[in-house]
């Protein structure tokens, strides 16, 4: 005899949420998600999703029978005992994380018995001991998620580790949980609340101090001639400290790094604690998008009456988030420099629209580069490899390339006519990638 699932509840449909969704129907769950807005729900009911991300649509299509759209709460309650929070948690004016979408559906919930809240959003340290306190008929489990944009479907699947916190009283919640990841393999850690909700936000904030670290060595590297990607590759055979994230460039973009460093910062601000490392990884970051102004200038001189395209919009490659996306301020920079901004991405075009103000949005690549003086490479999109350089040299008004990501082979460049320059690399000098 077959056993059924247990089934598994959902609240926020966004990125994490649709993933996770997805995933647990994928592992035989019967699974409902619960959205507030009518009009994404009756979309993903139809199978269309509102959002770009590799192998999710075919899991949400396979999966139908067992995936449940709905904007009912109620439904929601009465179907699963197990309930995961994916809602939004942006950032406030003032840099803290915004709760108020999380303390929403805390407040619909209200006292509800027999429940386990399992909160996958990502909330300061603390959150999940109020939480408990405002819902004491509810079990509550700290689950933070580690998926990137792009590889999600595959992260999900494949997870190095599942954090589960939970709290005394709140273990058999936390075997619940423990048991829905089984059978993904990854290595366990079981701890408190507190904890589990802070290796998330310090796991977001490590890997962006490694950002800003290596592009501030990118940096020195241009002036003392040597080349950011072997210092990489060289750093990161070392296994203490490994060779992921260590790719110099325009600096980091989209939805978490940013929000989340800001966050433990003003976490722990808010204790009296000043986090003077985090200060430097965010100034770090915010400087490194406007390097490549500088850069132009070193060119051309002056860039008022000057066109230049950017090549990709997306914060990384295969997405189509824009969300504090690098493209963002160096478009408005170059515009406030007196250029005319061009711009081409494979799949961020839609969601760029209405971002970027004044800059024409292209259908190709070789149509944003006619005429331009210059380019910048902004994301590492694979077509743009593959791209006829000899053509795109001819159809410019100089063949000048910025490659914000280290991405291309300078050789083939130079060989196609280009001046060619990347960050932290000496002229010339042939990259090999190293992974993230
Ligand atoms: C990140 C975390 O990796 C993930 O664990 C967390 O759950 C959410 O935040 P994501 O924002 O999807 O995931 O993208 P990621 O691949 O980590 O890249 C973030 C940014 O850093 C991108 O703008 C990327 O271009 C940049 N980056 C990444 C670098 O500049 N250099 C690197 O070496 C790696």
């Amino acid at each position: 005899m077959t056993q059924s699932k247990e089934p598994v509840g959902v609240i926020g449909v966004g990125w994490v949420g649709l993933v996770t969704a997805a995933c647990f129907a994928e592992l035989g769950h019967p699974v409902v998600a619960r959205d507030i807005l009518p009009e994404k729900v009756a979309a993903l009911s139809r199978g269309e999703l509102t959002i770009h991300e590799p192998g999710l649509a075919e899991l949400v299509q396979r999966n139908a029978e067992r995936l449940r759209f709905t904007t009912e709460m109620d439904e929601l309650l009465g179907a699963a005992r197990l309930l995961f929070v994916c809602v939004d948690t942006p950032p406030t004016r003032s840099g803290d994380a915004d709760l108020s979408r999380v303390r929403a559906v805390v407040d619909e919930l209200g006292s509800e018995g027999g429940h386990v809240l399992i909160m996958k959003s990502t909330v300061p340290a603390g959150t999940g001991e109020t939480i408990r306190r405002d819902l004491p008929g509810l079990a509550y489990v700290s689950c933070p998620e580690f998926l990137k944009e792009g590889t999600a479907v595959e992260d999900f699947m494949h997870p190095d580790r599942v954090v589960i916190g939970a709290d005394a009283g709140d273990e058999e919640a936390g075997d619940a949980v423990a048991a829905l990841y089984e059978p993904l393999g990854g290595q366990l850690v079981r701890t408190d609340v507190a904890s589990a909700e802070m290796i998330k936000l310090a796991s977001n904030a490590f890997l962006a101090t490694k950002i800003s670290f290596v592009n501030e060595i990118a940096n020195v590297c241009e002036e003392v001639g040597a080349d950011v990607a072997e210092v990489a590759r060289g750093m990161g055979l070392d296994r203490r400290i490994g060779p992921s994230f260590l790719r110099a460039g325009i600096g980091y973009g989209g939805s978490c790094f940013p929000k989340d460093v800001s966050a433990l910062k003003m976490l722990a601000g808010n204790t009296g604690y000043h986090f003077q490392l985090l200060n430097a990884v965010i100034e770090v970051n915010e400087l490194q998008k406007r390097r490549v102004v500088q850069k132009l200038l070193a060119h051309l001189g002056s860039l008022v009456g000057k066109r230049v395209a950017l090549l990709g919009l997306a914060f990384k490659p295969d997405t189509d988030d824009m969300r504090e996306a690098s493209s963002l301020v160096l478009a408005a920079r170059l515009q406030g420099e007196g250029a005319e901004v061009v711009a081409y991405d494979p799949v961020a075009a839609e969601a760029a629209r209405g971002l970027l103000d004044g800059v024409e949005l292209s259908d190709s690549a070789l149509g944003a580069l006619a005429g331009t003086d210059a380019a910048v490479l902004v994301t590492e999109w694979d077509e743009f490899a593959e791209l006829n350089w000899t053509e795109a040299a001819s159809r410019m008004a100089r063949p000048l390339l910025i490659d914000g990501r280290n991405f291309l082979d300078s050789d083939k460049l130079v060989s196609a006519g280009f001046e060619y320059e990347g960050i932290g690399r000496a002229a010339g000098v042939g990259y090999e990638q190293t992974p993230s």
